[in-house]
């Protein structure tokens, strides 16, 4: 069988080894602290759930939904609102399967082959399999120690911006943990506008940012409406993951032909998930305010103790993960977590994962309550792994 050029494009699997230890380390009964995955482990709250299990007893709930519906649009609308104090209509929105699915498709609607897009590195991993996808070539920016874990607009040569046709930026950034300040926005407006660049905002952790500062939407920064669309997703903020809810909103005309591509292959979300989204989206938002600071609670154990027995791992500053440079004495960061996971239990995931300038950090997900946290950094100590490398 001969496959199409398309999917030559993704890489293979090249973490299948520590994916096959785990489970093998887990048949084994061996103690295992997994922060390779960032699903968090809070509680889906009541309401949310209810409202599902009201929805999926109805039988015109089983039918196609063939769209949004305008009670869902609606609630997105007044969230944002209420939320971030941003005023969009209903035709600003349009809802994808997790932002996953919609980053991984946007470039569908936006690229030819062979077009320009530009991307932070490191990044999520959709953000480099979206362009796969597309066809189009990445030019990638650096999010590192250098720049502050920032965009550093100066790193886009003028005659790559000329040519792109978006650039994705992600704050609280998946893998780095750093958080936007509102001159970066500010900054990547002028600069869209300047080259005619639309701006992609994952917004997947708008509700997980520490030391009291308060997450926000790009679309409340002044001209982003008309040079971007934000992500929006449920998944970590109300605790969906599974339910597969997320947002694309912004610029009409982008909005319109997104809708359009996803008219010609989805018959749209299932009714019950529609109601859950509205349940998340007008309720109280009280237990996403404590779930925040049980995050930071959880940096605060992860980072203060790893410090503490001699590991120098900054504090993130929001989203759900620490990324931690490889120790001494290793020859990369894939060669790292496997002799970490087999000395002590703790799984993380290996910088390189996360796109060029990956190499040489790990990714830790903050999804262990702090007592755990507390018993993988004691086995992490008694290891001696820090100290004597390999
Ligand atoms: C930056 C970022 N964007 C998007 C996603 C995926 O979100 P969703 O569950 O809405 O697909 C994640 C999940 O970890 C993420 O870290």
């Amino acid at each position: 069988m001969k496959f199409s050029k398309r999917v030559d494009r993704f890489p293979d699997e090249i973490f299948a080894s520590l994916n096959k230890r785990k489970i093998e380390m887990e048949k084994e009964g061996k103690k295992i602290y997994n922060l390779s995955v960032g699903t968090p482990d809070f509680e889906t709250a009541p309401h949310i759930k209810n409202a599902l299990i009201e929805a999926a007893k109805e039988q015109d709930n089983w039918k196609y939904s063939l769209r949004d519906t305008p009670e869902m649009l609606e609630a997105v609308c007044s969230y944002y609102k209420r939320r971030f104090d941003v005023k969009i209509t209903p035709d600003m929105v349009c809802s994808c399967n997790g932002s996953q699915e919609g980053i991984g498709h946007i470039g569908l609607v936006l690229c030819d082959e062979g077009d320009t897009v530009i991307l932070p590195s490191p990044c999520y991993p959709v953000f480099i399999a979206g362009a796969n996808m597309a066809g189009a070539v990445p030019f990638y920016y650096p999010m590192t120690k250098e720049t502050g874990y920032l965009p550093r607009l100066s790193d886009i040569p003028d005659e790559t911006a000329k040519k792109a046709v978006y650039m994705i930026v992600s704050l609280p950034s998946n893998p780095t943990g750093s958080v936007a300040t509102e001159k970066v926005y500010d900054d990547v407006i002028d600069f869209a506008k300047k080259h005619d660049i639309l701006i992609i905002h994952d917004n997947a952790y708008s509700d997980i940012i520490f030391d009291g500062v308060k997450g926000g939407s790009f679309l409340s920064h002044p001209g982003a409406k008309d040079v971007g669309v934000e992500f929006f997703s449920l998944s970590k903020s109300f605790n969906m993951t599974g339910a597969r809810v997320s947002f694309c909103i912004g610029r009409k005309d982008v909005i319109a032909a997104f809708r359009k591509l996803r008219e010609q292959i989805d018959f749209g979300m299932f009714y019950p998930i529609q109601k859950a989204a509205v349940a998340a989206l007008t309720g109280p938002l009280d237990m996403v305010h404590r779930q925040c600071d049980d995050y930071e609670e959880r940096r605060n154990v992860l980072c203060g103790g790893l410090r503490d027995i001699g590991w120098n791992v900054p504090d993130s500053h929001g989203s759900m993960f620490v990324w931690a440079p490889v120790p001494e004495g290793f020859k990369d960061s894939f060669d790292f977590c496997m002799e970490l996971m087999e000395r002590t239990g703790v799984i993380c995931t290996p910088g390189s994962s996360f796109g060029p300038l990956g190499e040489g950090y790990i990714r830790m997900a903050l999804v262990l309550a702090p007592e755990k946290i507390k018993e993988a950094i004691l086995a992490i100590d008694k290891s001696g792994i820090l100290k004597e490398g390999r």
